[in-house]
């Protein structure tokens, strides 16, 4: 079966790809050629995710799953949630992000967070929504270089190295999006 992963980035492709089972063949935008500006104009991670996975669904009619994340700071009453990207600019700068992010913390003491993904599949006959959430805390200064976004900032509860120290299969074994895939496929198996 062939799957579009509507999306650009490389490192949640390669994440999600190394989750897949060897009958779905995982492609992303870039493989179907699809360069258009998707809108990503919704108010919520679940409305973001839906638009994405629809409109290549209706423009490309392949069956398409889409994820959208956001990081959810309990101090910062859930900010920059659905603003993640774009938090510190238009052009999703993870270096500004952190930066704007661990400043706006200096003066808390709770520095407790989570990674929220939900994923929308789009298909003929399938409408559904998957959540993955992944409870941590943000530290004081970035470590390590794997990963992508707010990764070097992020340690996840039960761990003392942050999301940026792992390897993709070990982030991918707790992550928030590890967790929404799994569901996806658990949905998927069963229809398949
Ligand atoms: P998106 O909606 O999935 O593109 O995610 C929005 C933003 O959240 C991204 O631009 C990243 O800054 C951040 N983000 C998403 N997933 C992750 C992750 O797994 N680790 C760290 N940051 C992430």
């Amino acid at each position: 079966m062939k799957l579009v992963f509507a999306t650009h980035n490389q490192h949640k492709f390669r994440e999600v790809k190394a989750l897949m089972p060897s009958h779905i063949t995982l492609v992303s935008l870039t493989d179907i050629e699809c360069f258009d500006d998707i809108p990503e104009t919704a108010e919520t991670i679940e409305g973001n995710a839906q638009l994405k996975a629809d409109y290549v669904r209706e423009h490309y009619n392949l069956p398409c799953f889409a994820d959208d994340t956001g990081l959810e700071v309990t101090a910062l009453n859930g900010a920059p949630g659905v603003y993640s990207a774009r938090y510190a600019g238009p052009d999703n700068n993870a270096e500004a992000n952190m930066s704007k992010l661990l400043a706006n913390l200096e003066d808390k003491d709770d520095r407790s967070a989570q990674f929220k993904s939900v994923i929308a599949l789009s298909s003929r006959g399938m409408e559904e929504l998957f959540t993955g959430i992944c409870k941590g805390e943000i530290i004081y200064t970035p470590i390590g270089d794997q990963g992508f976004g707010y990764d070097p900032i992020f340690q996840p509860e039960g761990f003392t190295k942050t999301f940026a120290e792992m390897s993709q299969q070990e982030k991918g074994e707790i992550s928030h999006r590890g967790k929404a895939i799994a569901l996806l496929l658990e949905y998927l198996n069963a229809w398949l």
